[in-house]
């Protein structure tokens, strides 16, 4: 296990966008992961995560936090050739832009299966640890057999030293981004790559 290979993205090196014909990529300031470089990566921790558990009897539990973690939760169980069971839960504390320091809470429709299993907590990014702090403490709560953790993205320059994260995809600049599954205002989770929109549409 080791993200080793976890590249660091500076949004200097994002590219425009050139085709704005299409209404979802006009507030978009830059492209800083493409989707090519997304499916490499997610393919890439697929198989990471798929070696590292091959001698898991049971399979996985994947404990998922909604909902900007669902593109690519979606995409990396495809390429994981293991039994699995999957329990989504929902974190409210983000409005907006804003990330001040709002209390996360944790949701859950349906009691965690996660006693004496093997548990890998999914998440889209990791920026302050709340979030991820707090669902770790729940799992743990519940006597899983192992605990890892995977992120798409995160910010180094915030993301706390003692919050445990096994496999991360990409490390970002302090920015907030937008696409594959992240969300402003409930808008852009559906583009195919993770972008910076255009400085006049975020509200401070
Ligand atoms: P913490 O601070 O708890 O944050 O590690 C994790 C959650 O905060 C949201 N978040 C973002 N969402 N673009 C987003 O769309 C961002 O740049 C961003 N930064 C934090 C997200 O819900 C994440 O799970």
């Amino acid at each position: 296990m080791s993200s080793a290979s976890t590249q660091f993205i500076s949004a200097s090196e994002g590219i425009a966008v050139t085709d704005r014909s299409q209404a979802m990529h006009r507030d978009i300031d830059r492209i800083i992961i493409s989707q090519k470089q997304l499916q490499d990566r997610v393919t890439a921790l697929a198989k990471e995560i798929a070696s590292d558990y091959a001698r898991s009897e049971e399979g996985l539990t994947l404990v998922t936090v909604l909902s900007g973690s669902v593109i690519f939760l979606a995409d990396l169980i495809r390429q994981l050739p293991m039994k699995m069971r999957i329990d989504l839960v929902t974190v409210s504390s983000y409005e907006g832009k804003s990330t001040q320091s709002v209390e996360p809470k944790l949701h859950s429709d349906q009691p965690l299966m996660v006693r004496g299993r093997d548990v890998l907590i999914v998440d889209d990014i990791l920026d302050t640890g709340k979030t991820l702090r707090l669902v770790r403490a729940w799992v743990k709560r519940e006597k899983p057999k192992s605990v890892r953790t995977v992120v798409l993205l995160r910010k180094p320059a915030k993301a706390p030293s003692e919050v445990v994260v096994d496999y991360i995809g990409f490390d970002i600049e302090d920015l907030f981004v937008v696409g594959y599954g992240l969300d402003y205002n409930s808008l852009y989770r559906n583009l195919p790559y993770v972008a910076v929109l255009k400085p006049e549409l975020y509200e401070d």
